[in-house]
C-alpha cells in the first residue's frame, strides 16, 4: 500500500468524484426517511494542501484552485462545503457535513495513519463509524444497511491492474446485500482499453441500469499519465443523466486547458 491521498488532494480528478458526491446525497436526502453512507477507501478525511504531499505535488493547484478562483455557478453547492469547512476535505469530511441527524456514514480505511486522522475528526461522533478494516471486505460485512436507503463509495487507489476488475466484484456483491442502494466506483481513465474492458464486465456482471460519468482533460492515449476519470453509479437517482452534464462541463471548462479530445459526458452503461 504505497498510495496516499494527501499528495492528489484537490486534484481535477477529487473535484470530479466530489462535486458528484455532493449530488448523489443531495439527491437521496430529497427524501425525508434517513441514509447510510459507506466509503470504502476513505483516505484522511481531510487535508492540510498548503504543507506536506499537496504542495510538493501542487496537483490542486490546477484543481480546486481554479475552481475557488473563479467559481462556476454550477458547482455553487460543491464549492459552499469548500469554502466552509476549513481544511479541504475528503470524501469523508464532505459526507459527514451534509448528514441529517438520523443519516450514518461509516469510513474504511486500511492505512494506519489515515485511520489516526479519521479517528481523531471523529472522534465521538454519534452518527460516524471508522473502520479500520478492508473496503472489499467490509461490503459483506457492512451491508445492507437498517436503513435500506443510501448510497456506497467505492474510491480505490487502482494501484494493481486487477483494480478494475475488484470494483466489478465489489460493485456485484454491494448489489446483491443491497440491490437498492445507489452504488457508486470512482476509476482513472489513463487510456481507453482498460475502460471498455470495465465496462464490458459490468455490462456482464447481470447488474442493470448503470451510468458512467467522466471528464477527460485530453484524448486519453498516454498510458502512464491520468488524462481523466469517470464515476460509475449503479441505480443512478433520478435526474442523474439531465442534471449531471452541465455540472462536468462546468468543471471541464475550468480545470481543462482546451487540449485536444478533451471531453464531458454521461453515459448508459446498463439499461434499466
Ligand atoms: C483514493 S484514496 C481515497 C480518497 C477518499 N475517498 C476521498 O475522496 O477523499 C484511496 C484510499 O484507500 C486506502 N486503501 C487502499 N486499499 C484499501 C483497502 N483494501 N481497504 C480500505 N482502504 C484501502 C488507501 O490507503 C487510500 O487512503
Amino acid at each position: 500500500m504505497n498510495y496516499r491521498h494527501a499528495f492528489h488532494a484537490g486534484s481535477f480528478a477529487d473535484c470530479m468524484k466530489h462535486t458528484l458526491l455532493v449530488w448523489l446525497i443531495d439527491a437521496l436526502q430529497a427524501k425525508p426517511a434517513p441514509i447510510f453512507v459507506l466509503d470504502t477507501h476513505a483516505g484522511a478525511g481531510r487535508y492540510d494542501l498548503d504543507t506536506g504531499p499537496a504542495q510538493r505535488t501542487g496537483e490542486w493547484r490546477q484543481g480546486i484552485e481554479r475552481l475557488i478562483e473563479m467559481p462556476p455557478p454550477a458547482l455553487g453547492r460543491y464549492l459552499g462545503f469548500i469554502r466552509t469547512l476549513g481544511l479541504y476535505p475528503g470524501s469523508p469530511a464532505l459526507i459527514r457535513a451534509m448528514l441529517r441527524p438520523d443519516d450514518r456514514l461509516a469510513c474504511c480505511e486500511l492505512h494506519p495513519d489515515d485511520v489516526f486522522q479519521l479517528r481523531r475528526l471523529f472522534a465521538r461522533d454519534p452518527q460516524v463509524a471508522v473502520h479500520q478494516r478492508d473496503g472489499w471486505e467490509a461490503l459483506g460485512g457492512l451491508l445492507p444497511p437498517r436503513e435500506r436507503r443510501g448510497l456506497l463509495l467505492i474510491d480505490p487507489p487502482y494501484e494493481n491492474p486487477d483494480e478494475f476488475a475488484d470494483v466489478v466484484s465489489g460493485l456485484a456483491a454491494a448489489h446483491a446485500r443491497f440491490g437498492t442502494g445507489v452504488l457508486a466506483a470512482w476509476y482513472p481513465i489513463k487510456h481507453r482499453a482498460p475502460v471498455r474492458g470495465f465496462f464490458t464486465a459490468l455490462q456482464q456482471s447481470g447488474m442493470r441500469d448503470i451510468v458512467a460519468a467522466e471528464l477527460c482533460l485530453r484524448e486519453p492515449v498516454l498510458a502512464d499519465r491520468l488524462n481523466g476519470c469517470g464515476l460509475v453509479v449503479v441505480n443512478p437517482p433520478f435526474r442523474f443523466e439531465r442534471d449531471t452534464p452541465p455540472l462536468l462541463h462546468a468543471l471541464l471548462e475550468h480545470v481543462g486547458r482546451n487540449e485536444r479530445g478533451a471531453y464531458a459526458a454521461v453515459t448508459r452503461i446498463a439499461d434499466e
